[in-house]
């Protein structure tokens, strides 16, 4: 069974397996465990039961399963629920979900009693490999996504495998991505066997691995200031695709497009090898994800240039070298359409 130790403060440790873990001993006088209505419906039982045996007080309380439940009156819900219920600072929050559920759940705890501890248990493919691990926490306002939020690390990540069989097909793909993404930056071997067979993506050790590597970069760089900048390999694009599609083309998905896209346009600029590059667009093609923006580079320039992630008049963008290897390459504003339009078939 893969564990990995996380070294920030305060470390953690993320269990992938098949089946819920068995607990270690808990200090927690009460646990508040937070879903939506999906994960709730299948899992939050199975949960509860999981602390039942230590006889801590325990309450469960599920919100609308969506993105769109991601906002501050979730956070409020979930608050005045911590209220009523009596959670102190010995108690724990469990985040028992996808990635809305661990953003607002650990934002919910980031906050409460100013911080009380927090446990993922993922259920989606991309929250057991991404967002439950590194500790960003936070919900979205009508002006933009993850606008408010804290850095609130977990105390524990229990990711059950098992979970994945109800998970839809479509947010499979999203973790895909992800994952991909993530053998492009670290694990050029790992690529390719999940290239070889996608089915492989879904067993403990190719998820640990993904997770592990996640693990490693955040440990460097809990706060993003600098080598944390490489998982957003794609991004850039991808959050410009998202937004012009009204967000009917998933995060994922635009990921997907969105490492296509740098990687045609880093091979064009002489950064990124012709294996790399056919490497990347045959990897997501076999997995059946996208590699073409259904918009053109001019309509995405404006979103692009108001990334989150700028810096003044520079971008960071990730350009893969070779599988496996990638660089961070600041890029005036003025340069980005023509780095992206230069890239050729
Ligand atoms: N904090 C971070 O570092 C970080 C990183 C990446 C993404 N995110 C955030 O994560 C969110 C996306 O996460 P997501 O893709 O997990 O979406 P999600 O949490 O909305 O889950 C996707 C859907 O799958 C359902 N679901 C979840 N697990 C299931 C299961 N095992 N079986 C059946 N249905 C299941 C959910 O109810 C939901 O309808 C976004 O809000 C994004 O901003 C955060
Ligand atoms: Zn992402």
């Amino acid at each position: 069974m893969p564990t990995i130790q996380v070294h920030t403060t305060p470390p953690y440790s993320i269990r992938i397996q098949h089946g819920w873990p068995v607990l270690p001993s808990l200090q927690a006088t009460e646990v508040y465990i937070v879903s939506d209505s999906n994960v709730g419906e299948l899992y939050l039982g199975e949960v509860h039961g999981l602390f039942a045996h230590a006889g801590i007080r325990q309450y469960g309380q599920t919100f609308p399963a969506g993105e769109s439940s991601k906002h501050l009156g979730t956070v409020q819900s979930l608050l005045e629920g911590f209220a009523e219920f009596g959670l102190t600072r010995s108690g724990l929050v469990v985040a028992l979900g996808g990635g809305v559920v661990g953003d607002v759940a650990g934002f919910a705890a980031s906050i409460w009693l100013r911080g009380v501890p927090f446990l993922q248990f993922p259920t989606t493919l991309l929250a057991m490999v991404d967002s439950s691990i590194g500790g960003k926490t936070g919900v979205d306002l009508d002006q933009g996504k993850n606008l408010v939020g804290s850095f609130h690390q977990p105390s524990g990540v229990f990711a059950n495998v098992d979970t994945l069989r109800t998970l839809p097909q479509e947010y499979i793909e999203d973790g895909l991505a992800e994952m991909l993404k993530t053998c492009v930056l670290q694990d050029a071997s790992l690529f390719e066997r999940i290239v070889t067979k996608p089915s492989v993506a879904l067993e403990p050790e190719s998820i640990a691995r993904c997770a592990e590597i996640k693990a490693n970069i955040v440990e460097q760089d809990p706060t993003e200031k600098g080598v944390r900048k490489l998982l957003n390999l794609g991004h850039t694009a991808a959050h410009a695709i998202e937004l012009a599609s009204n967000f009917q083309i998933s995060h994922g998905h635009a990921v997907a497009i969105g490492m296509a896209m740098v990687a045609r346009a880093g091979f064009s600029a002489g950064i990124t090898s012709a294996k790399c590059r056919n490497a990347i667009l045959h990897g997501l093609e076999a997995t059946g994800l996208g590699t073409r923006s259904p918009y053109p580079v001019a309509d995405l320039m404006a979103a692009m240039k108001r990334d989150k992630k700028r810096a003044g008049g520079t971008i960071s963008l990730i350009v893969p070298r070779e599988l496996g290897q990638c660089e961070i390459l600041p890029m005036p504003l003025e340069q980005l359409e023509a780095f992206y339009e230069a890239a050729n078939d």
